[in-house]
Protein backbone atom coordinates (compact mmCIF):
# COMPACT_ATOMS: atom_id res chain seq x y z
CA UNK A 1 0.00 0.00 0.00
CA UNK A 2 1.37 3.78 -0.63
CA UNK A 3 -0.32 6.58 1.50
CA UNK A 4 0.22 10.21 0.77
CA UNK A 5 0.70 11.88 3.67
CA UNK A 6 0.17 15.86 4.82
CA UNK A 7 3.53 16.12 6.58
CA UNK A 8 4.77 19.42 8.53
CA UNK A 9 7.85 18.17 10.34
CA UNK A 10 6.40 18.17 13.45
CA UNK A 11 6.43 15.42 16.24
CA UNK A 12 2.78 14.62 15.54
CA UNK A 13 3.32 14.01 11.82
CA UNK A 14 6.94 12.66 11.92
CA UNK A 15 5.56 9.56 14.63
CA UNK A 16 2.77 9.13 11.93
CA UNK A 17 5.28 7.92 9.48
CA UNK A 18 6.80 4.78 10.95
CA UNK A 19 3.29 4.20 12.49
CA UNK A 20 2.00 3.80 8.97
CA UNK A 21 4.61 1.92 7.95
CA UNK A 22 4.40 -0.51 10.89
CA UNK A 23 -0.06 -0.67 10.86
CA UNK A 24 -0.26 -0.57 6.97
CA UNK A 25 2.72 -2.19 5.75
CA UNK A 26 2.52 0.97 3.76
CA UNK A 27 5.38 2.98 2.11
CA UNK A 28 4.66 6.66 2.87
CA UNK A 29 5.25 9.39 1.09
CA UNK A 30 5.70 13.05 2.83
CA UNK A 31 3.57 15.78 0.97
CA UNK A 32 5.01 19.53 2.70
CA UNK A 33 2.38 21.90 1.19
CA UNK A 34 4.29 25.34 1.63
CA UNK A 35 2.10 27.62 2.32
CA UNK A 36 5.01 30.22 3.63
CA UNK A 37 5.00 28.36 6.95
CA UNK A 38 8.86 29.85 8.41
CA UNK A 39 10.20 26.47 8.17
CA UNK A 40 13.98 25.31 6.85
CA UNK A 41 12.20 23.13 4.13
CA UNK A 42 15.34 21.33 2.94
CA UNK A 43 15.02 20.45 6.93
CA UNK A 44 12.38 19.28 6.95
CA UNK A 45 12.71 16.90 3.64
CA UNK A 46 15.34 15.15 5.73
CA UNK A 47 13.60 14.37 8.62
CA UNK A 48 10.63 13.18 6.92
CA UNK A 49 12.97 10.49 5.01
CA UNK A 50 15.04 10.41 7.79
CA UNK A 51 11.71 9.29 9.74
CA UNK A 52 11.17 6.83 7.55
CA UNK A 53 9.02 7.97 4.02
CA UNK A 54 9.58 6.72 1.02
CA UNK A 55 10.04 10.38 -0.81
CA UNK A 56 8.94 13.58 -0.46
CA UNK A 57 7.22 17.00 -2.14
CA UNK A 58 6.90 20.14 -1.20
CA UNK A 59 4.97 22.32 -4.01
CA UNK A 60 5.12 26.29 -3.34
CA UNK A 61 1.92 27.16 -3.06
CA UNK A 62 2.42 30.53 -1.14
CA UNK A 63 0.95 32.60 -3.91
CA UNK A 64 -2.48 30.17 -4.87
CA UNK A 65 -2.54 30.60 -1.08
CA UNK A 66 -3.26 34.32 -1.40
CA UNK A 67 -4.81 35.11 -4.86
CA UNK A 68 -7.35 32.16 -4.47
CA UNK A 69 -7.90 31.66 -0.79
CA UNK A 70 -7.04 34.87 1.64
CA UNK A 71 -7.51 37.75 -0.66
CA UNK A 72 -11.07 36.82 -1.66
CA UNK A 73 -11.80 36.64 1.93
CA UNK A 74 -10.37 40.38 2.52
CA UNK A 75 -12.98 41.58 -0.43
CA UNK A 76 -15.79 39.47 1.43
CA UNK A 77 -14.12 40.78 4.72
CA UNK A 78 -15.36 37.89 5.94
CA UNK A 79 -15.06 36.97 9.63
CA UNK A 80 -15.72 33.87 11.44
CA UNK A 81 -18.43 34.74 14.87
CA UNK A 82 -17.17 38.64 13.56
CA UNK A 83 -13.59 38.38 14.54
CA UNK A 84 -11.86 35.13 13.26
CA UNK A 85 -9.48 36.31 9.77
CA UNK A 86 -9.72 32.24 9.06
CA UNK A 87 -5.86 31.97 8.80
CA UNK A 88 -5.73 27.88 9.04
CA UNK A 89 -9.31 27.47 7.74
CA UNK A 90 -8.58 28.86 4.42
CA UNK A 91 -5.36 27.08 3.91
CA UNK A 92 -6.98 23.61 4.36
CA UNK A 93 -8.87 23.13 1.45
CA UNK A 94 -5.70 23.95 -0.73
CA UNK A 95 -3.57 21.50 1.85
CA UNK A 96 -6.56 19.20 1.05
CA UNK A 97 -5.86 19.46 -2.93
CA UNK A 98 -2.41 19.12 -3.00
CA UNK A 99 -2.62 16.06 -1.21
CA UNK A 100 -4.74 14.62 -3.58
CA UNK A 101 -2.72 15.64 -6.16
CA UNK A 102 0.50 14.11 -4.18
CA UNK A 103 -1.21 10.80 -4.03
CA UNK A 104 -1.86 10.95 -7.64
CA UNK A 105 1.61 11.72 -8.07
CA UNK A 106 2.81 8.90 -5.78
CA UNK A 107 0.41 6.55 -6.96
CA UNK A 108 -1.08 5.95 -3.51
CA UNK A 109 -4.06 4.84 -3.15
CA UNK A 110 -4.54 6.50 0.99
CA UNK A 111 -4.52 9.85 2.19
CA UNK A 112 -3.42 10.29 5.89
CA UNK A 113 -2.64 13.72 8.03
CA UNK A 114 -1.94 14.55 11.46
CA UNK A 115 -5.06 16.52 12.80
CA UNK A 116 -6.80 14.96 16.50
CA UNK A 117 -10.62 13.71 16.32
CA UNK A 118 -11.40 16.79 18.39
CA UNK A 119 -10.60 19.98 15.75
CA UNK A 120 -11.78 21.24 12.80
CA UNK A 121 -8.84 20.46 11.09
CA UNK A 122 -9.33 16.74 10.34
CA UNK A 123 -13.18 18.08 8.98
CA UNK A 124 -11.95 20.31 6.45
CA UNK A 125 -8.96 17.92 5.32
CA UNK A 126 -11.08 15.28 4.87
CA UNK A 127 -14.33 17.07 3.23
CA UNK A 128 -11.55 18.59 0.93
CA UNK A 129 -9.83 15.08 -0.07
CA UNK A 130 -13.50 13.45 -0.51
CA UNK A 131 -14.52 16.13 -2.60
CA UNK A 132 -11.25 16.19 -4.94
CA UNK A 133 -11.48 12.26 -4.77
CA UNK A 134 -13.77 9.97 -3.15
CA UNK A 135 -11.73 6.94 -4.47
CA UNK A 136 -9.04 7.45 -1.86
CA UNK A 137 -8.89 5.86 1.55
CA UNK A 138 -8.14 8.56 4.47
CA UNK A 139 -6.37 7.57 7.97
CA UNK A 140 -6.17 9.74 10.66
CA UNK A 141 -3.84 7.99 13.40
CA UNK A 142 -4.78 10.22 15.31
CA UNK A 143 -8.41 8.54 15.69
CA UNK A 144 -7.00 5.22 15.96
CA UNK A 145 -3.35 4.85 17.82
CA UNK A 146 -3.28 4.64 21.68
CA UNK A 147 -0.63 7.47 22.00
CA UNK A 148 -2.13 9.13 25.00
CA UNK A 149 0.49 12.52 24.15
CA UNK A 150 3.69 14.18 24.20
CA UNK A 151 5.32 11.39 26.43
CA UNK A 152 3.61 8.27 24.47
CA UNK A 153 4.42 9.98 21.00
CA UNK A 154 8.46 11.04 22.40
CA UNK A 155 8.46 6.71 23.47
CA UNK A 156 7.56 5.84 20.02
CA UNK A 157 9.27 8.12 18.24
CA UNK A 158 12.41 6.83 20.51
CA UNK A 159 11.83 3.29 19.34
CA UNK A 160 11.12 3.50 15.82
CA UNK A 161 14.32 5.65 15.02
CA UNK A 162 12.33 9.25 14.11
CA UNK A 163 14.42 11.91 14.77
CA UNK A 164 13.61 14.35 17.53
CA UNK A 165 14.48 18.01 17.24
CA UNK A 166 17.23 19.65 19.98
CA UNK A 167 14.44 22.74 20.74
CA UNK A 168 11.72 21.15 23.05
CA UNK A 169 8.39 21.20 21.72
CA UNK A 170 6.42 24.54 22.50
CA UNK A 171 3.22 23.73 24.82
CA UNK A 172 0.78 24.85 22.21
CA UNK A 173 -0.40 23.77 19.25
CA UNK A 174 0.50 25.92 16.36
CA UNK A 175 -0.23 26.88 12.92
CA UNK A 176 1.65 28.76 10.69
CA UNK A 177 1.06 30.05 6.82
CA UNK A 178 1.39 33.61 5.36
CA UNK A 179 -1.35 34.97 6.24
CA UNK A 180 -1.56 33.92 10.17
CA UNK A 181 0.17 31.88 13.51
CA UNK A 182 -2.43 30.65 15.26
CA UNK A 183 -1.72 29.04 18.85
CA UNK A 184 -3.80 26.74 21.14
CA UNK A 185 -3.70 24.29 23.91
CA UNK A 186 -1.26 25.09 27.54
CA UNK A 187 -1.89 28.33 29.36
CA UNK A 188 -4.21 29.64 26.69
CA UNK A 189 -7.10 26.79 27.42
CA UNK A 190 -8.19 28.66 30.80
CA UNK A 191 -9.83 31.74 30.09
CA UNK A 192 -10.15 32.90 33.44
CA UNK A 193 -6.27 33.83 32.74
CA UNK A 194 -4.32 36.15 30.14
CA UNK A 195 -2.03 34.95 27.58
CA UNK A 196 1.36 34.74 28.68
CA UNK A 197 3.71 36.90 26.73
CA UNK A 198 5.95 33.55 25.49
CA UNK A 199 2.50 32.88 23.05
CA UNK A 200 2.94 35.26 20.57
CA UNK A 201 5.88 34.58 17.80
CA UNK A 202 5.19 37.74 14.96
CA UNK A 203 3.77 40.88 16.95
CA UNK A 204 5.65 42.82 19.07
CA UNK A 205 3.43 43.83 22.45
CA UNK A 206 1.12 47.20 21.39
CA UNK A 207 2.80 48.90 24.74
CA UNK A 208 6.27 47.81 23.66
CA UNK A 209 5.56 49.45 19.46
CA UNK A 210 6.98 52.39 18.51
CA UNK A 211 6.00 55.20 20.30
CA UNK A 212 5.43 57.35 16.85
CA UNK A 213 2.88 56.41 14.49
CA UNK A 214 3.22 55.04 11.29
CA UNK A 215 1.28 55.16 7.70
CA UNK A 216 1.20 52.91 4.98
CA UNK A 217 -0.74 53.20 1.70
CA UNK A 218 -2.24 50.36 0.34
CA UNK A 219 -3.36 50.88 -3.24
CA UNK A 220 -6.36 48.25 -4.65
CA UNK A 221 -7.31 47.26 -7.84
CA UNK A 222 -10.99 45.70 -7.90
CA UNK A 223 -10.80 44.56 -3.96
CA UNK A 224 -7.57 42.99 -5.23
CA UNK A 225 -4.15 44.88 -3.00
CA UNK A 226 -1.74 45.19 -5.23
CA UNK A 227 0.64 47.92 -3.94
CA UNK A 228 2.22 49.93 -0.55
CA UNK A 229 2.97 53.18 -0.87
CA UNK A 230 2.71 53.52 -4.91
CA UNK A 231 4.80 50.77 -5.68
CA UNK A 232 3.09 47.93 -7.30
CA UNK A 233 3.78 44.55 -5.06
CA UNK A 234 3.01 40.78 -6.02
CA UNK A 235 0.99 38.69 -3.57
CA UNK A 236 3.78 37.33 -1.52
CA UNK A 237 5.78 40.38 -1.39
CA UNK A 238 3.04 42.68 -0.35
CA UNK A 239 1.68 40.18 2.79
CA UNK A 240 5.44 40.16 3.30
CA UNK A 241 6.27 43.30 3.23
CA UNK A 242 2.68 44.65 5.87
CA UNK A 243 3.57 41.14 7.70
CA UNK A 244 6.88 42.61 9.18
CA UNK A 245 5.33 46.58 9.34
CA UNK A 246 2.58 45.48 11.60
CA UNK A 247 3.93 42.91 13.05
CA UNK A 248 6.42 45.92 14.55
CA UNK A 249 3.44 47.88 15.31
CA UNK A 250 1.99 45.21 17.56
CA UNK A 251 -0.94 44.78 14.72
CA UNK A 252 -3.67 41.94 14.15
CA UNK A 253 -3.69 39.93 17.76
CA UNK A 254 -6.65 38.50 18.69
CA UNK A 255 -7.68 36.40 21.49
CA UNK A 256 -11.21 34.61 21.17
CA UNK A 257 -13.17 31.79 22.26
CA UNK A 258 -14.52 30.24 19.23
CA UNK A 259 -17.19 27.54 18.29
CA UNK A 260 -15.59 24.70 16.66
CA UNK A 261 -18.05 22.77 14.22
CA UNK A 262 -17.41 19.75 16.53
CA UNK A 263 -19.61 21.02 19.44
CA UNK A 264 -16.62 22.46 22.08
CA UNK A 265 -15.83 26.42 22.69
CA UNK A 266 -12.00 26.60 22.27
CA UNK A 267 -9.73 29.19 23.13
CA UNK A 268 -7.24 30.34 20.36
CA UNK A 269 -4.34 33.48 19.89
CA UNK A 270 -4.43 34.54 16.56
CA UNK A 271 -1.77 37.05 15.01
CA UNK A 272 -2.31 38.44 11.37
CA UNK A 273 -0.90 41.20 10.73
CA UNK A 274 -1.36 41.77 6.68
CA UNK A 275 -4.78 40.70 7.28
CA UNK A 276 -5.46 43.27 9.63
CA UNK A 277 -4.45 45.88 7.68
CA UNK A 278 -6.22 45.20 4.95
CA UNK A 279 -9.78 44.29 6.11
CA UNK A 280 -9.00 48.02 7.56
CA UNK A 281 -8.16 49.31 4.03
CA UNK A 282 -11.02 47.16 2.19
CA UNK A 283 -13.91 48.94 4.82
CA UNK A 284 -12.65 51.94 4.25
CA UNK A 285 -12.96 51.81 0.29
CA UNK A 286 -16.12 49.88 0.28
CA UNK A 287 -17.55 52.30 2.61
CA UNK A 288 -17.33 55.50 -0.07
CA UNK A 289 -18.06 52.77 -3.22
CA UNK A 290 -20.73 49.99 -2.24
CA UNK A 291 -24.35 51.02 -2.92
CA UNK A 292 -26.15 50.74 1.16
CA UNK A 293 -27.91 47.76 -0.40
CA UNK A 294 -24.90 46.29 -1.50
CA UNK A 295 -23.02 46.41 1.89
CA UNK A 296 -26.06 45.58 3.72
CA UNK A 297 -25.66 42.21 1.91
CA UNK A 298 -22.53 41.91 1.51
CA UNK A 299 -22.74 41.30 5.06
CA UNK A 300 -24.35 38.50 4.79
CA UNK A 301 -21.95 37.64 2.27
CA UNK A 302 -19.39 37.71 4.23
CA UNK A 303 -20.74 35.99 7.21
CA UNK A 304 -21.95 32.74 5.09
CA UNK A 305 -18.94 32.71 3.48
CA UNK A 306 -16.67 32.57 6.83
CA UNK A 307 -19.18 29.74 8.32
CA UNK A 308 -18.90 27.74 5.17
CA UNK A 309 -15.02 28.12 4.94
CA UNK A 310 -14.54 27.43 8.73
CA UNK A 311 -16.83 24.31 8.70
CA UNK A 312 -14.91 22.66 5.89
CA UNK A 313 -17.51 23.05 2.59
CA UNK A 314 -15.24 25.24 0.68
CA UNK A 315 -15.82 22.89 -1.86
CA UNK A 316 -19.07 23.19 -2.23
CA UNK A 317 -21.37 25.23 -5.02
CA UNK A 318 -22.58 27.61 -2.27
CA UNK A 319 -19.07 28.95 -1.39
CA UNK A 320 -18.81 29.18 -5.27
CA UNK A 321 -21.99 31.49 -5.57
CA UNK A 322 -20.23 33.38 -2.71
CA UNK A 323 -17.25 33.90 -4.16
CA UNK A 324 -18.21 34.91 -7.64
CA UNK A 325 -20.80 37.17 -5.75
CA UNK A 326 -18.12 39.19 -4.00
CA UNK A 327 -15.56 39.73 -7.15
CA UNK A 328 -18.82 40.93 -8.58
CA UNK A 329 -19.40 43.17 -5.93
CA UNK A 330 -15.19 44.16 -5.50
CA UNK A 331 -15.51 45.30 -9.43
CA UNK A 332 -15.83 49.17 -7.88
CA UNK A 333 -13.18 48.46 -5.24
CA UNK A 334 -10.21 50.58 -6.92
CA UNK A 335 -8.59 53.14 -5.31
CA UNK A 336 -5.83 54.44 -2.32
CA UNK A 337 -6.50 54.22 1.17
CA UNK A 338 -3.88 55.23 4.24
CA UNK A 339 -4.01 52.96 6.91
CA UNK A 340 -2.10 54.26 10.65
CA UNK A 341 -0.33 51.83 12.81
CA UNK A 342 -0.01 52.90 16.10
CA UNK A 343 0.42 50.75 19.32
CA UNK A 344 -1.64 47.43 17.72
CA UNK A 345 -4.12 49.50 16.14
CA UNK A 346 -4.51 49.65 12.42
CA UNK A 347 -6.97 52.50 11.76
CA UNK A 348 -7.73 53.52 7.94
CA UNK A 349 -7.15 57.12 8.08
CA UNK A 350 -8.29 58.44 4.69
CA UNK A 351 -8.93 57.01 1.16
CA UNK A 352 -6.57 59.26 -1.10
CA UNK A 353 -8.46 58.07 -3.88
CA UNK A 354 -11.51 56.05 -5.35
CA UNK A 355 -12.77 57.01 -8.58
CA UNK A 356 -15.86 54.93 -7.98
CA UNK A 357 -16.60 56.52 -5.10
CA UNK A 358 -20.49 57.30 -4.56
CA UNK A 359 -19.37 59.87 -1.48
CA UNK A 360 -20.82 63.22 -2.43
CA UNK A 361 -19.28 66.19 -0.98
CA UNK A 362 -21.77 68.79 -2.37
CA UNK A 363 -24.93 66.14 -0.99
CA UNK A 364 -23.26 65.12 2.13
CA UNK A 365 -22.19 69.37 3.70
CA UNK A 366 -23.86 71.12 6.37
CA UNK A 367 -23.34 74.43 3.75
CA UNK A 368 -25.20 75.84 1.24
CA UNK A 369 -25.80 73.35 -1.44
CA UNK A 370 -28.86 72.43 -3.88
CA UNK A 371 -30.66 69.56 -2.45
CA UNK A 372 -33.67 70.43 -1.31
CA UNK A 373 -34.24 70.23 2.71
CA UNK A 374 -38.60 70.25 1.82
CA UNK A 375 -38.09 67.01 -0.38
CA UNK A 376 -37.73 65.57 3.30
CA UNK A 377 -40.91 66.52 4.68
CA UNK A 378 -43.22 64.21 2.15
CA UNK A 379 -40.72 61.69 2.18
CA UNK A 380 -41.13 60.93 6.02
CA UNK A 381 -44.39 61.83 5.85
CA UNK A 382 -45.03 58.64 3.89
CA UNK A 383 -41.93 56.52 5.45
CA UNK A 384 -43.17 57.05 9.03
CA UNK A 385 -47.00 56.49 7.73
CA UNK A 386 -47.14 53.09 8.87
CA UNK A 387 -45.71 54.20 12.49
CA UNK A 388 -48.78 56.56 12.36
CA UNK A 389 -51.41 54.31 11.95
CA UNK A 390 -49.83 51.96 13.99
CA UNK A 391 -49.52 54.96 16.90
CA UNK A 392 -53.27 55.89 16.43
CA UNK A 393 -54.95 52.49 16.52
CA UNK A 394 -52.90 51.53 19.96
CA UNK A 395 -52.75 55.28 21.21
CA UNK A 396 -53.05 53.45 24.78
CA UNK A 397 -50.99 50.10 24.42
CA UNK A 398 -48.13 51.78 22.58
CA UNK A 399 -44.13 50.58 24.00
CA UNK A 400 -41.77 53.35 25.22
N1 LIG B 1 -9.07 27.20 15.68
C1 LIG B 1 -8.53 27.61 14.43
C2 LIG B 1 -9.33 27.03 13.29
O1 LIG B 1 -10.06 26.10 13.50
C3 LIG B 1 -7.06 27.26 14.33
C4 LIG B 1 -6.76 25.80 14.23
C5 LIG B 1 -5.28 25.57 14.32
N2 LIG B 1 -4.90 24.26 13.90
C6 LIG B 1 -3.83 23.61 14.37
N3 LIG B 1 -3.60 22.43 13.85
N4 LIG B 1 -3.08 24.09 15.32
O2 LIG B 1 -9.26 27.49 12.18
C1 LIG C 1 -6.47 19.66 15.84
O1 LIG C 1 -7.33 19.29 16.68
O2 LIG C 1 -5.85 18.87 15.14
C2 LIG C 1 -6.15 21.13 15.73
C3 LIG C 1 -7.27 22.03 16.10
C4 LIG C 1 -8.42 22.02 15.15
O3 LIG C 1 -8.40 21.27 14.17
O4 LIG C 1 -9.42 22.73 15.40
Amino acid sequence: MRIALAYSGGLDTSVIIPWLKEHYAADVFAVVVNVGQKDDFRYIAHKALASGASDVWIPDCRQEFLESYAFPMVQAEALYEGQYLLGTAIARPLIAKKLVEGAAKFGAEAVAHGATGKGNDQVRFEVGVRALNPDLAIIAPWRLWDLKGRQDEMAYAAAHGVPVDSTPESPYSRDENLWHVSHEGGAIENPALPIPPDVYTWTVHPEDAPDAPEVVDIGFVNGIPVSINGHPHNAVTLVESLNSLGSRHGVGRLTMVEDRLVGMKSRGVYETPAGTILYAAHKALTSLVWDREVTYFMDQVGTKLARLTYDGLWFSPLREILLETTKTANQPVTGEVRVKLFKGQATAAAVKQAPESLYSPELATFEASSFSHQDAEGFIRLWGLSSQVYGSVHREGIKV
